[in-house]
């Protein structure tokens, strides 16, 4: 089989996902991603683009082919001496260390948090509406995740905004524009939790499990570095994150005061508009696989070494798997089918506790919001990797009375 892609040469800056162009409005250039085929190579940067939803499940099922071991970011982990255990590992260490996880991540033990993360969510709520104006990612986005990642872990950062650029920076150091500034700060973040976080975390948290325990069975490695990089992602990977989706979700109820209105009316549609909203607005544009050997994509045969990019944001905008893509509707009966939190092996951990934080904010908002509104023009984040605003300003008309 040739190694040459199938599908027709594009020039390097066409279908380029870090031009400013579609990193500030990806929808249409995915979908013109899409048009050209589920697959597509970017010469300029070497890299294979999979863009359709089915095409995307099926690369990040098929770990054998497409594998985590190489680094899962644009730059790979070529950079880093240390690796993120779970991200990126393949059979058998992931299983091995995502065994010794994945009971911490069950429902019943992430439930035992509901009532502490359901009192953070009212309290950030009640503060924001109060206020009558604010920026969301100030008020809302960014003490939300910081709070329920100290219930979880047991760690108390410095301040919530340093723990947001320890997170954000994990991510940056690989995108094209990463910068050492990034790495120094990946690697404040682990000298602030060897020499204090460490030391703080009580004995119910997860991260005293991990360090002490070695996991829920003790299979992780208490030589090397394994037990504080598993802490270390499983922390830092939840504060970005979530808060994108926080912030994504206010600027999406603010575009569409219908789906707001609705969503008070029936704030049994809650779990349905986190999908929804997760839909609309993948939080991570992008992880990368690496194939060790020819692979075929959608009909497309991909060559050995290559850098696969699954773009998030566009599988969830396939009308080929959703109807009317481009519409938020909290009803839609398959949002969950989204690929936000990936699929198959690697899918997202934390995705129970994401889903109660950010249910507990809409349904913290519901009887204190009738609509929100623009208070000033949102700034969109530079992240190459994250889709989230650097701040959004936002006014509220306060249920029950004026703004
Ligand atoms: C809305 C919030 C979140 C989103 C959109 C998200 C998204 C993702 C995605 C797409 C992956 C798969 C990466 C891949 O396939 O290479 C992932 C994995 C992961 N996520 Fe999340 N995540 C979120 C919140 C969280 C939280 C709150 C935590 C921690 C409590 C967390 C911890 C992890 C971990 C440890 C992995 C690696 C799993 C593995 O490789 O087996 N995430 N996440």
């Amino acid at each position: 089989m040739s190694n040459l892609p199938t599908a027709a040469p594009v020039a390097p800056s066409e279908f380029d996902p870090y031009q400013p162009e579609a990193l500030a409005d990806p929808y249409p250039f995915y979908a013109r991603l899409r048009e050209h085929g589920p697959v597509v190579y970017v010469p300029g940067r070497d890299i294979w683009l999979v863009s359709g939803h089915a095409e995307a499940s099926s690369v990040l099922r098929n770990h054998g082919a497409f594998v985590s071991g190489d680094g899962v970011t644009y730059a790979g982990a070529t950079l880093r001496t240390e690796r993120f255990p779970l991200l990126e590992s393949d059979p058998p260490d992931h299983t091995r260390i995502r065994r010794s996880l994945q009971p911490a991540f069950m429902k019943d033990p992430i439930e035992t948090l509901r009532p502490e993360i359901e009192a953070a969510a009212a309290k950030i709520a009640g503060e924001a509406v109060a206020l009558g104006e604010f920026d969301a990612v100030e008020a809302v986005a960014t003490p939300m995740p910081d709070r329920a990642m100290q219930l979880l872990t047991g760690l108390t950062p410095p301040s919530p905004e340093t723990l947001v650029a320890w997170s954000d920076a994990v991510v940056r150091a690989e995108e094209p524009a990463g910068t050492t500034r990034h790495f120094e700060l990946l690697s404040d973040a682990l000298g602030w939790l060897v020499a204090e976080g460490i030391g703080q975390m009580p004995a119910h948290c997860l991260g005293h499990l991990i360090m002490a325990n070695g996991g829920v069975d003790g299979r992780l490695d208490p030589e090397g570095s394994e037990r504080l990089m598993t802490l270390a992602s499983i922390w830092l990977a939840g504060i970005d994150s979530t808060g994108a989706l926080l912030g994504n979700a206010i600027d999406a109820f603010i575009e569409h005061p219908d789906q707001w209105e609705l969503l008070r009316r029936r704030p049994d549609l809650v779990p349905n508009a986190v999908d929804e909203l997760l839909r609309y607005e993948a939080p991570f544009r992008v992880f990368y696989r690496h194939t060790r050997a020819e692979a075929e994509i959608g009909g497309v045969t991909v060559p050995a070494g290559a850098s696969v990019g699954v773009l998030f944001g566009s599988a969830n905008r396939d009308p080929r798997q959703f109807a009317d893509p481009d519409r938020l509707d909290i009803t839609r009966a398959n949002a969950r089918t989204h690929l936000a939190f990936g699929t198959g092996l690697h899918l997202c951990l934390g995705q129970p506790l994401a889903r109660m934080e950010a249910a507990s904010v809409l349904t913290a908002l519901i009887p204190l919001v009738e609509r929100f509104e623009r208070a000033g023009t949102p700034q969109r984040d530079p992240s190459q990797t994250v889709r989230k605003f650097a701040s959004l300003p936002v006014r509220v008309v306060r249920a029950g009375g004026g703004a």
